[in-house]
Parts: C-alpha cells; structure tokens; sequence
C-alpha cells in the first residue's frame, strides 16, 4: 500500500530550544487528532535528532536527517554517517536535495553511494529530483528526471527500492513562492510513476510514494495532494511555522 506522507525539511533554521519547541508542540498536536494512517516526517538539522527524537510519540511521527556521509566510518571530519543518524531513532535521511547538488556539487555517482549507505544502515531514503527552470524553459525537464533517478536509485535491486521514497522538488518552486501547478506536479508524478513502472513492475510502481516540494503551504496543499499520484509533499519554509505545517498534514 502506497504511503501518504508529509515530510518537513527544516534546512538550517531552527537552534535546539527552538526546535524541540516546534516538534514538542507539532506531537502534541499529532496525538489529539492522529494523523490517521499517514505518516509525518521531521528532517531538522541532524544536531538536533537525538533529542528531539526520543521526544516523539505521536502515531505516525518520527524524524529524518537532511544528508548523510557516503563513507561507513572513519577520518571524514565534520561528517556524519548514516548509522549515526539511525542510532538516534531517525526513520530518514533526505538524499539529493537541489541544495546539496548545486551547494556542495553532490553529482549522482556521490548520491548512489550515499542511498546505498542509508539504506544499508536502515534508514528509509527520500530522494530528491527535480529540474532548474532553464532546463524547464528548454523542454527537457522530463529527461533530468529521469537521468537523476536512473543513475542513483534505479541502481537498486527492488528490494531496496522499495525502501526509496521519491520527492520531485522543480528548483525553481522552492523557496520562491512559485508553485508548480497541480497539473504541472501530477504531470511530473505520472510520469516519474511511469518510469518506476519500467523499471520495477506494476505492483512497485504502484507502492511507491512520491512526494511534491516547492512553495507548498496550507493554502495550496489540498490542491496539489488531489492528484493521484502526488502522494504528500516534502516542505521548506511551512514546516517551520507550526499552523502552517500542521495544516499542510490535515491537507493530506
Ligand atoms: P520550500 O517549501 O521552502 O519551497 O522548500 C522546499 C524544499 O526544498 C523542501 O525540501
């Protein structure tokens, strides 16, 4: 059965009190009216997972990380490996945000091998695709995605993909208040949905979650949440505003 999810990413924002505050009072929230089946993700920064973990209760919530080292263990300093982030209690670990490609030149050869350490380790992986607006503009946003997928998660024997959730994040929606269209996300998910189809089969296609980021906020969550291959979303900015984030997980 395919995962309805909302994942939080909360980038660099947030010191300790603040976001113990914020996931404190998100759980509380999670546990008077449960999210019902769906599951809630918070991705802080990975300072934060050991104690904001143990923290959690609500039926549904758990944390992730927002990277992981492609290393298993060793002299990488100021790095942090996969089995760190799952001895905290984590659940996740975001692999190939746009940030991380285009910040710190992450290619797909370095994001095969971070999924595979992740998933290694027993962390799920909520791997990000998604196009810059050039690439859009030029009409080949269809074959980024697919180059993105097909070099660092169609790698994987099925029995690990099936531990991938995918989150198509068009770089020129995020942080920019310009939201894909409905039409535009649903168009990208099928089409995303399609090529796990290729790859893996009817039965895998159809388990797998596919979440939509960029711009998504309360007001225009339901919108793109109705289109049956948008299965949730991987939120920014909202998810540090708790009415916000909140009423994103209703949305779903
Ligand atoms: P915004 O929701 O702030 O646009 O960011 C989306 C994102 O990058 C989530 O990973």
């Amino acid at each position: 059965m395919r995962k309805k999810i909302v994942a939080g990413n909360w980038k660099m924002n947030m010191d300790l009190g603040e976001g113990v505050a914020l996931a404190t009072s998100i759980n509380k929230q999670l546990i008077t009216e449960p999210p019902d089946g769906k599951e809630v993700i918070l991705c802080t920064p990975a300072i934060h997972l050991s104690i904001v973990g143990p923290l959690l209760n609500a039926p549904g919530l758990s944390t992730g990380a927002q990277n992981c080292n492609d290393h298993r263990s060793g002299a990488y300093t100021g790095e942090i490996s996969a089995a760190m982030i799952k001895s905290t209690g984590a659940s996740s670990v975001i692999i190939g945000h746009s940030e991380r490609r285009s910040y710190y030149g992450e290619d797909d050869e370095l994001l095969a091998a971070k999924t595979a350490e992740a998933l290694y380790n027993g962390l799920r992986v909520i791997f990000c695709c998604g196009e810059v607006l050039a690439e859009r503009e030029k009409n080949i946003h269809f074959d980024v995605v697919r180059r993105q997928l097909s070099k660092a998660l169609f790698v994987l024997p099925r029995e690990d993909f099936i531990r991938c959730i995918i989150a198509y994040e068009p770089v020129w929606a995020i942080g920019t208040g310009v939201t894909a269209s409905p039409a535009q996300a649903q168009e990208m998910h099928f089409f995303i949905r399609s090529l796990v189809r290729e790859k893996y089969g009817d039965e895998t296609a159809e388990d797998t979650t596919i979440l939509y980021g960029g711009s998504c906020k309360a007001s225009n969550a339901a919108e793109l949440f109705a289109n049956p291959d948008v299965d949730g979303g991987l939120i920014g900015g909202a998810s540090l505003v708790r009415e916000e984030f909140l009423n994103i997980v209703k949305a779903l």
